[in-house]
């Protein structure tokens, strides 16, 4: 099942966004910045899923919520957006950081608490 090192992987993977936003404030914005994105975070959400179902997660329901939200959010940007001009960058950079802010420092903390407190047992 899940063991300490196992839970590395979720701060690894966020600092996977961290460096992502970096990027895309330093204005380094083109065609495979949103193909990056996207698949980083349908590769996240799935394995935060996965260990939420495992472990019969109480806040299941309302994470995945989240998450749905996020993709529906991001497939929008891509479909209004096929230039990659100053505007589309302040979006994304703001959307990202609002995300960063309230889900990963949120509920994905509340996650991960909930994940090490359940191999104690
Ligand atoms: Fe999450
Ligand atoms: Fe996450």
């Amino acid at each position: 099942m899940i063991n300490t090192s196992e839970l590395i992987w979720q701060d690894q993977q966020h600092q996977v966004l961290f460096e992502l936003i970096d990027e895309i404030k330093a204005a380094h914005v083109d065609s495979t910045t949103f193909a990056r994105l996207n698949d980083y975070a349908e590769h996240h959400f799935l394995m935060e899923e996965a260990y939420m179902k495992e472990l019969g997660y109480p806040e299941y329901d309302s994470h995945l919520s989240a998450h749905n939200k996020f993709r529906t959010e991001l497939q929008r940007m891509i479909d209004e957006h096929d230039c990659y001009d100053a505007g589309l960058r302040e979006m994304l950079s703001a959307f990202l950081s609002e995300w960063l802010k309230r889900h990963i420092f949120g509920v994905d903390k509340k996650l991960e608490e909930y994940i090490l407190n359940s191999e104690r047992k």
